[in-house]
């Protein structure tokens, strides 16, 4: 579940090719809000990928369609879903097409680059992290069935990510090496939730308001639900940011022997 809707949108675009390439594999340069890079020489290198890639995080999350990068914020997840317990004690909630909104205020706090081993880290943090959408929910709750669709709305606190990747090397038909991203993963932190849902038991206020003050009070389990699929987005997310880079801008460009002058 959570392929992310936009992205496959946006590969279908086509990048402007430079030269006259075999099977034109476009050749591109680094975008030009992350400066000169980082060499892969660079002794530094963890706190080059932060000084370069800390004010990259606004720019890319904006969109960059010439690196196929589509907007982020607010990034639209194809299904968001908490099943929790069975059917008769517990409940199915799922938001479809689902907004996340607040990616662009992402800080990259830490970098942590292997080239031997061919691992990265990354870790990140967010202070905040909204999510709405319309919601469907069923199942029964505190001994009372729960029926209700309309507006959900969760917010999240005091993110904590960590995005995790090895790469290797592919030599593309015009002769150039690019990098390929191979296990992401992204694992993340959260210190506080607030989740509501509108309209529930047909818009019966009171108890619509007890079943969203028991989730509130309940957001830790719900957050369990919510990680694998929230997490496996985001890995997808980003995996899929680098690698439409890394699949216009070679190695050589990308991570140079020397800075250029
Ligand atoms: C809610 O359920 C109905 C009927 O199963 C379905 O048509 C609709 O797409 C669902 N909406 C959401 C937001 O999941
Ligand atoms: C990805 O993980 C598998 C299993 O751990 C490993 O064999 C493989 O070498 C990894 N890929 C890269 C590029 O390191």
């Amino acid at each position: 579940m959570t392929a992310v809707r936009t992205l496959l949108a946006f590969s279908a675009c086509v990048v402007a090719v430079y030269g006259a390439l075999p099977k034109a594999q476009p050749v591109l340069q680094l975008p030009s809000y992350v400066g000169k890079g980082c060499s892969r020489n660079d002794p530094n290198i963890n706190e080059c990928v932060i000084r370069v890639g800390a004010p990259a995080i606004k720019k890319v999350t904006q969109g960059d369609p010439k690196y196929r990068i589509p907007k982020l914020d607010p990034l639209v997840v194809d299904e968001i879903k908490v099943q929790q317990g069975t059917r008769q004690v517990g409940l199915s909630l799922s938001c479809k097409k689902c907004l996340l909104h607040g990616l662009q205020n992402t800080k990259f706090i830490r970098a942590k680059v292997d080239w031997d081993k061919r691992t990265c880290d990354w870790f990140l943090t967010l202070d905040k992290m909204r999510i709405n959408g319309k919601y469907n929910v069923s199942g029964q709750v505190l001994l009372l069935p729960i029926v209700g669709n309309g507006d959900m709305e969760m917010e999240l606190r005091d993110l904590k990510f960590e995005y995790k990747y090895d790469w290797y090397y592919e030599k593309k038909d015009n002769g150039l090496v690019y990098v390929v991203i191979d296990n992401s993963t992204f694992p993340f932190d959260v210190n506080f939730m607030t989740i509501s849902l509108e309209n529930l038991f047909n818009g019966d206020k009171l108890l619509g308001g007890n079943m969203n003050t028991f989730l509130n009070e309940n957001w830790r389990e719900i957050l369990k639900d919510l990680r694998p699929a929230l997490s496996k987005s985001l890995a997808a997310l980003t995996k899929s940011i680098l690698q439409n880079m890394a699949n216009v801008v070679p190695y050589d460009v990308m991570f140079p022997e020397k800075y250029p002058l």
